[in-house]
């Protein structure tokens, strides 16, 4: 028998960047940990292929064939228990979820915001982010609560908006931190390493932890 070691479900709607990332981080940092499946509302996700060749379980499950939005994260909901995860992450999905949802995985469902939150939630933030004019703009790692994109934070990471930035290469410098800074997350969500009290998130390390 394979030794169980706690598994992560991780759900996306696009490209998987960080998905890959979290997947690559697993296997390098040899996590007492499994990513066990990818679930995508989108069939062509290009995440899945990635998921695929790497023997991680893909499932498909098409929020326009949802009768309603709570029957959508039912169905979900089915489908990531199935796994019996102990994490749960939102890498790129692109959905809202419902109370009941967030409710089912509070604690251990989590996600990465293209911004420093709490400004610039929502969509298009890279614009939003130009537009405004702000020198510093970034990414945010967050434990998710029924509010959107308002969860106690657990990491962020700044870069500078250059003069001549246009919204993809503020887009991609951004993207670059997500993929440092969400894996460490992820990881320390797994190892029992934060500690919330209301909005304000400690990350133990290893050695802390201990004591
Ligand atoms: C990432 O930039 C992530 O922060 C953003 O979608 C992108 C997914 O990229 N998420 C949100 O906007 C959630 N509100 P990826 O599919 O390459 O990981």
């Amino acid at each position: 028998m394979p030794e169980q070691v706690p598994s992560i479900v991780i759900l996306i709607s696009g490209t998987g960047s960080n998905l890959q990332a979290i997947v690559n981080a697993c296997a390098q940092q040899a996590w007492a940990a499994r990513v066990a499946a990818v679930i995508s509302n989108r069939a062509d996700a290009p995440g899945l292929g990635f998921a695929a060749e790497r023997g991680i379980a893909c499932e498909v499950l098409d929020h326009r064939d949802a009768p309603s939005r709570e029957d959508y994260d039912r169905e979900l909901a089915r489908r990531i228990d199935a796994h019996a995860p102990a994490v749960v992450v939102l890498a790129g999905f692109m959905r809202l979820l419902t109370p009941w949802f967030v409710q089912r995985y509070e604690g251990r469902l989590i996600n990465v915001h293209p911004s420093l939150l709490p400004a610039f939630a929502g969509l298009h933030t890279h614009r939003r982010a130009l537009e405004a004019g702000v020198k510093l703009h970034g990414a945010t790692v967050h434990l998710v609560t029924s509010e959107v994109d308002a969860g106690p934070i657990v990491a962020q990471a700044a870069v500078p908006v250059l003069d001549d930035d246009t919204e993809a290469s503020l887009a991609a410098r951004v993207l670059e931190q997500e993929h440092l800074i969400y894996p460490q997350a992820v990881r320390a969500l797994l190892e029992g390493r934060l500690r919330v009290q209301g909005q304000r998130v400690r990350v133990l390390d290893a050695v802390e932890q201990g004591r």
